[in-house]
């Protein structure tokens, strides 16, 4: 998997993307993560990404040409999925993540993921470069970058032989099969300042745990998230 983020802050998107596992996935080479810095493809000697908006209004937009130029030349003569972070983009989900994680994992696959900044990008850029739009969620942040680190942070970790243990991905929230959210967990001290581990969480009865986590797991998902079971009230 190869994927390719076009930013004017490199290091809002690469900072959170150098660590832990998926910074483990990239250093090992199962995933091939650059980070560019969009004004590289500007051809004026200020660096220029953004004007004023047509039509008036408050702000600036990011201009055209240095993403259609970066685009067309990270692409190559090759293929690549091109995504826009953008909160008016489809919502962001454990479900667009594992099929990006399936459709991206072959070493081969390319995608690449335009950051805005300002009031957004021109629209040009939307019909004429980006095959999906991806919001991480109803609010609105003052750039792509970290939208873009979210969105790769889900997908990566979802690649087979990312995670250390992958039934990790199997038994958490969100998981296929199991729309419920994952049920609490605990580790050291069994006792810590009189709150006590659950009692069958220390049995090593299996069937029992078993048991418990998907009773908490559903009294979870009432509580934090009723509309995951359809229930809104
Ligand atoms: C201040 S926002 C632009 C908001 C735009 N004026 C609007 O009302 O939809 C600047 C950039 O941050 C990124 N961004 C902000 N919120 C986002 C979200 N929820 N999901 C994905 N990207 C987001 C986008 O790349 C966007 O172009």
């Amino acid at each position: 998997m190869k994927i390719d983020i076009l930013t004017i802050f490199p290091n809002v998107a690469l900072a959170p993307l150098s660590e832990s596992i998926v910074g483990r996935a990239v250093a090992a080479g199962k995933v091939e993560l650059s980070v560019h810095d969009l004004r590289d493809w500007t051809v004026d000697k200020h660096r220029k990404v953004d004007d004023e908006p047509y039509g008036g209004g408050p702000g600036m937009v990011m201009k055209p040409d240095p993403f259609f130029a970066a685009v067309r030349e990270l692409r190559g003569d090759g293929q690549a999925r091109v995504v826009l972070m953008t909160p008016q983009g489809r919502r962001f989900d454990q479900n667009i993540a594992r099929d990006y994680a399936r459709d991206f994992a072959a070493p081969g696959a390319h995608l690449i993921i335009l950051c805005g900044h300002y009031e957004g990008v021109d629209h040009r850029v939307v019909e004429g470069l980006v095959d999906d739009e991806i919001s991480i969620g109803d609010y609105v942040l003052t750039n792509g970058a970290l939208a873009a680190a979210v969105f790769v942070d889900a997908l990566v970790r979802l690649i087979p032989g990312v995670l250390g243990d992958e039934r990790s991905a199997d038994e958490e929230s969100f998981a296929v099969g199991v729309p419920l959210l994952e049920a609490p967990c605990y580790t050291r001290p069994p006792d810590f300042e009189g709150r006590v581990v659950p009692e069958v969480l220390l049995s090593g009865h299996h069937g029992k745990i078993g048991e418990w986590r998907r009773e908490m797991a559903l009294l979870r998902t009432k509580t934090n998230r009723p509309d995951m079971l359809g229930d809104e009230a």
